[in-house]
């Protein structure tokens, strides 16, 4: 994997939402990561701590009309996607960058069957090719992507098809054009255990052939374990931890870290009672001042209700957001550093 040079770069993104006159959410605060070529990185969080936001800045999917970006840059080959009008984000979005999402229902239409669906993504992209060639690049995605009978998928309505053969199809649909990104955002939360192991592995395949970085998103940490070479925690519109995956996992810096890889089973999980994070993710309308977390956190001090912590690097290149000196220190003295 080459670290020398990032494919996309996100720099202090903030995503605000106007309500109304008077409410404006703060969806996510000052997030920065990057993503190099051919790596996986994972987003981890529990529900409504910012991550489809994020993905959905990266493409420009968010509602323009009450979204706004009052900090940031999003730099992918030398450009800023914050900056780019419709039509240039047209030529990004399915062509360098594609995106599947958590309900597969929801990208495709109903009334055309899967084969024209996917010649229409191919079509956009190539105007001019004949339909016989966009017809064989089709077959020859849904065959790559171990979809049984490519000939009989291509004629079905998505009604038709199931969770798992649609989740494959949106997946052929979004490597057709050979993106140099691909955005997963929860793409198997809704799959059985079994067919999203499989689906799992076509992704992991994919990417070995085909040289895609990868975001995924998921509040599964055994999926960012499988998935990841490295990983985002977020909370609250903000990024707390960072780092290579086996990292971050072996010696979490944050409490909210622990907590969450804690209320975990690992795979000699003796049927004991896991421990829980108490309390909920706030929501955006009463988030807490200075570090979002600080309602639930056993090790919250003052300074916690006041200011979010600057970043520390814990080792290598795994950093964290927070005040509790221990934590970080612990993380770094088990060896990291
Ligand atoms: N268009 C929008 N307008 C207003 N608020 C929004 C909008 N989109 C998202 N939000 C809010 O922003 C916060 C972050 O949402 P987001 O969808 O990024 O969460 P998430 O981490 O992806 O959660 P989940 O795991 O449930 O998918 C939530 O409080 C959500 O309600
Ligand atoms: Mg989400």
């Amino acid at each position: 994997m080459d670290r020398s040079k990032p494919l996309l770069s996100v720099n202090d993104l903030s995503v605000d939402f106007r309500i109304d006159r008077k409410t404006t959410l703060h969806a996510v605060r000052h997030v920065s990561f990057e993503i190099y070529p051919e790596e996986t990185l994972g987003i981890l969080g529990e529900s409504g701590c910012g991550k489809s936001v994020t993905c959905m800045s990266i493409l420009q999917l968010n509602p323009a009309r009450t979204t706004t970006y009052p900090t940031g840059s999003i730099l992918f080959e030398g450009e800023d996607l914050l900056t780019l009008n419709g039509k240039q984000m047209q030529h990004i979005r399915g062509n360098k960058i594609s995106m599947i999402f958590q309900e597969p229902m929801t990208a495709l239409n109903p009334l055309y069957t899967i084969g024209n669906q996917l010649l229409e993504a191919i079509r956009i992209h190539n105007p001019n090719m004949e339909r016989a060639d966009a017809k064989d690049m089709v077959l020859e995605a849904l065959n790559s992507v171990r979809i049984p009978n490519p000939d009989l998928i291509f004629d079905s309505y998505p009604f038709t098809l199931s969770g798992g053969m649609l989740q494959r199809s949106m997946i052929a649909m979004a490597m057709l054009a050979k993106p140099k990104l691909l955005i997963c955002d929860e793409p198997t939360t809704a799959l059985d255990v079994t067919i999203q192991a499989q689906v799992l592995e076509l992704m992991n395949d994919l990417k070995e052939k085909e040289k895609t970085s990868i975001i995924f998103v998921t509040h599964d940490l055994g999926v960012i374990n499988e998935m990841s070479d490295r990983v985002m925690v977020m909370y609250g519109g903000r990024k707390c931890e960072e780092g290579d995956a086996v990292e971050v996992f072996l010696h979490p810096a944050r409490p909210y870290t622990k907590g969450l890889i804690a209320s975990h089973p690992s795979p000699d999980y003796t049927g004991r009672r896991l421990p829980t994070i108490p309390g909920n993710v706030p929501s955006l309308r009463d988030m807490p001042k200075g570090c979002p977390f600080n309602n639930r956190c056993s090790k919250a001090s003052d300074r916690c209700q006041d200011e979010f912590p600057a970043y520390e690097t814990v080792g290598g290149n795994h950093c964290a957001a927070c005040f509790a000196p221990e934590s970080v220190k612990e993380a770094a003295e088990d060896g990291t550093v």
